[in-house]
């Protein structure tokens, strides 16, 4: 239930015009009774003065044995005198204004009065009030004097009195006027300055600091406007210094979260508003817990515990998006030393993050060139020597085996012994050679000449090397090329050189003939080829081994175990991979990966 308004104004105004009014009117009515009595006392007095006349002139005609008949008759026609009677010291009236009245008995046991009365009545035949005077004269029998009785009629005081109120009623819009314009100038002089304040107030309420009140009386009114501009004066330097912390809390890049004792929000910046992505109106007064927790780490409860000062945390803000974070918190407390505040102060780590990660990925990538490098320098060391050394063999390998052919030509009957040591010399001589060449080659994987090349032709033209071959075992290759060539950065000869490898150990894995599958595609920026067959495949404790230069499963004479070795090094040097899956009895699948090269 809404209470009413009153205004200040009528509070003061019409209290004091009903106080006014009722003073007035009491004035009035006294003032009336006064003039009132005032006459009557005027009256009587006139009117005992022409009583004590009288009684004068009766007793001095009452002894000369007549009465003042002149002055009795006087008496009759005055205007003021009802009647008059004068009474004998037995209450007999002697003589009267009215004759029958004469020789009566008086009923008023007043008649022995010694003193003048003067005493309110009644004119019984009118109802009228009157005053009655009863005169007592020197005139005595038994000890008693004569009176003279005079009934005054107050009818002209009563007429009076009726003129002075009506002149009242005629003046009365004038007093009124007077009793309204008093109170109203009173209380428009104390509402007008409180009504400046109150504009001021609703002024300076809508923000505008710079407005302040002329000061013209030195009152109490001048006084409170003076200390009310003073306040406004030092709310604005108040108001311009909390503009000035806005700003700076506002242009912070850390996030500013303040709560209380119990982690509700009481103040952020723009900063943390951004961080934790809620709206600011969504984040005052809510539990800083409710939005990211932070009470694992900065534990309270414990008062002789400190807080942790500053440590990287994951904020989960809103979007479940997980933000690094380095976050301090710091306590308020008041004098008690109870803490009323916790101010956290939270920066977003996550450029560091994301710098630190690149950082991590650089030094991988360059440990990765210099494992390479050091690799590379390896190979080439590893190749000089190689090729130093199969130079070295090869000249004397030749010379065995042109000794062995004339040795052979010149004897022409040889025994079965000597013929099966030429032939086993020969043999000999010509896996030393392979290998020898198959060493040479490994060691020229370390110089590559790269330029682009579409791979699939590089593939076929490794495998065209022994597709007749494959042919005649009854192998088919079944390719799947894409429409569109794929280029990858390679050295032509020896990248054809890893296809010829696999082909060649595929054909060994499928005495029986089988099928060849390769598979070409692109996924994302790698060219991945899939070299697949269905031979005789490889046990899962063999596979980490097939890589490893001179392993082979192959009779002595068949195989060097340089083939896989080489096709993992050209792929290295490639930057490629290889990965190979196998099951016992259905075959093999090798997968390549290398970088493609990007379209212009
Ligand atoms: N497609 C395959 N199917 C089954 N086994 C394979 C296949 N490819 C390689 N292997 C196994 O891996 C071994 C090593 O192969 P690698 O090519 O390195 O040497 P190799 O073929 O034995 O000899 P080289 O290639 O020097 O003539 C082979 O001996 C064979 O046991
Ligand atoms: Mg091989």
């Amino acid at each position: 239930m809404s209470e009413k308004k009153i205004s200040l104004f009528s509070k003061i105004f019409y209290p004091i015009v009903c106080f006014f009014g009722v003073i007035g009117i009491l004035t009035l009515f006294l003032f009336v009774r006064i003039q009132t009595q005032n006459m009557e006392k005027t009256l009587i007095e006139e009117h005992l003065l022409f009583a004590q006349i009288l009684s004068l002139q009766i007793e001095s005609y009452y002894y000369k044995g007549t009465w003042p008949f002149l002055a009795l008759k006087k008496l009759s026609e005055s205007k003021n005198i009802l009647f008059w009677r004068l009474v004998n010291s037995d209450g007999e009236i002697e003589l009267a204004d009215n004759i029958n009245l004469w020789g009566k008995k008086i009923q008023d046991k007043d008649f022995k009065t010694k003193k003048i009365i003067v005493k309110d009545s009644v004119l019984p035949s009118t109802n009228e009030r009157i005053k009655v005077i009863i005169y007592p004269l020197r005139i005595k029998e038994n000890g008693n004097p004569w009176t003279l009785w005079l009934g005054i009629s107050l009818r002209n005081i009563r007429k009076a009195q009726k003129e002075l109120i009506l002149a009242i009623f005629s003046l009365s819009p004038l007093l009124l006027l007077i009793i309204y314009l008093f109170p109203f100038y009173l209380a428009k002089n104390i509402t007008t300055p409180i009504k400046r304040l109150v504009k001021a107030t609703q002024i300076i309420g809508k923000g505008n600091l710079d407005y302040t009140i002329d000061i013209s009386t030195s009152d109490e009114v001048g006084i409170l406007t003076h200390a009310f501009n003073k306040m406004v004066k030092d709310l604005k330097n108040k108001t311009v210094s909390l503009n000035y912390f806005d700003t700076i809390i506002n242009t912070m890049a850390d996030s500013l979260i303040v709560t209380d004792a119990h982690g509700k929000i009481e103040l952020v910046n723009e900063a943390a508003v951004k961080l934790l992505g809620y709206k600011k109106e969504e984040i005052l007064g809510k539990n800083i817990n409710s939005l990211v927790e932070v009470k694992p780490y900065f534990s309270f409860k414990e008062e002789t515990k400190k807080p942790v000062e500053s440590l990287e945390a994951i904020w989960n803000v809103k979007g479940k998006k997980e933000i690094p974070v380095i976050c301090s918190c710091s306590e308020v407390k008041n004098e008690k030393g109870e803490v009323i505040n916790r101010i956290y102060v939270v920066r977003d780590i996550t450029d560091i993050k994301e710098t630190e990660e690149e950082l991590i990925q650089a030094y991988k990538k360059l440990k990765e060139t210099q494992d390479e490098l050091i690799q590379t320098e390896k190979i080439a060391a590893l190749g000089k020597l190689a090729s130093g050394t199969a130079h070295e063999i090869k000249n004397p390998l030749s010379i065995i085996m042109q000794g062995i052919y004339l040795v052979d030509s010149l004897v022409p009957e040889k025994s079965q012994e000597l013929k099966e040591t030429i032939d086993m010399i020969k043999e000999a001589v010509k896996r030393a050679d392979t290998v020898i060449k198959r060493i040479l080659n490994y060691a020229r994987a370390s110089e590559l000449k790269l330029t682009p090349q579409n791979i699939c032709e590089i593939i076929d033209q490794g495998i065209s090397l022994i597709e007749e071959q494959l042919k005649f075992k009854n192998i088919k290759i079944e390719r799947d090329y894409p429409p569109k060539p794929i280029f990858v950065q390679a050295d032509r000869v020896m990248l054809s050189q890893v296809f010829l490898n696999l082909a060649t150990n595929s054909q060994d894995a499928m005495p029986e003939g089988g099928v060849i599958r390769i598979k070409v595609y692109e996924e994302d920026d790698q060219c991945i080829i899939e070299f697949e067959d269905t031979g005789i495949g490889i046990p899962q404790d063999k596979l980490s081994k097939i890589f490893e230069p001179f392993y082979t499963t192959k009779k002595p004479g068949k195989g060097t175990g340089l083939g896989l070795a080489m096709v993992e090094l050209i792929i290295n040097r490639h930057n490629g991979k290889i990965d190979v899956e196998s099951e016992v009895g259905r075959g093999t699948k090798f997968t390549i990966k290398l970088p493609k090269l990007k379209e212009e």
